[in-house]
């Protein structure tokens, strides 16, 4: 039989990117990022949506459940301001932690900037979906997930 075709979720969580106030930079960019880097057949599916925690665990549960998405990059809403909640929405999607992935992130982003030991990003899995977090700048996308990438598919390999 075919192997199925990878669903992989691209989510933007930003007010204001949501409401139109500025473009989403940052979700095209994950979107342009597995098109250079992916060999194998997916298919994105995209959301922009606002910040806060039901917004983001609740668009989570619907693409890895619904869609069947193996994996979820979000952007955005990591910080520290008190609408940051990606972290504790994809913790309550997704409840299994792998401290790992958050810790490289931050580790290559602060060889960037200082700044970057204010991102919570974390990675976490929901059943057989991965989700991973990353800040909203667009400078972050391709360093971030370069770091990780290399342990994507067996992390998914395991988990699945
Ligand atoms: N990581 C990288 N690689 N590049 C950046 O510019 N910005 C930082 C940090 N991580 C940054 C970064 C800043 S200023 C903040 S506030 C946090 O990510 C959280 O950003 P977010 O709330 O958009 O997720």
């Amino acid at each position: 039989t075919e192997k199925q075709e990878a669903v992989i979720g691209v989510v933007t969580a930003s007010d204001r990117a949501s409401a139109g106030v500025y473009e989403d930079i940052s979700g095209p960019a994950i979107a342009a990022y597995f098109e250079k880097v992916l060999t194998t057949p997916f298919r994105i599916e995209r959301r922009l949506i606002p910040d806060g925690f039901e917004s983001v665990r609740d668009t989570l549960i619907e693409l890895a459940d619904n869609f069947g998405c193996d994996l979820v990059v979000t952007t955005g809403g990591t910080g520290p301001s008190p609408r940051d909640l990606t972290p504790e929405a994809t913790l309550a999607a997704a409840p299994r932690e792998l401290p790992g992935f958050g810790e490289l992130m931050r580790k290559v982003s602060l060889a960037q900037t200082p700044t970057a030991i204010l991102s919570r990003q974390l990675a976490a899995h929901r059943g057989k979906c991965l989700v991973i977090n990353l800040p909203g700048k667009p400078a972050a996308i391709e360093l971030c997930l370069d770091a990780v990438m290399p342990a994507v598919p067996y992390c998914l390999d395991l988990i699945g």
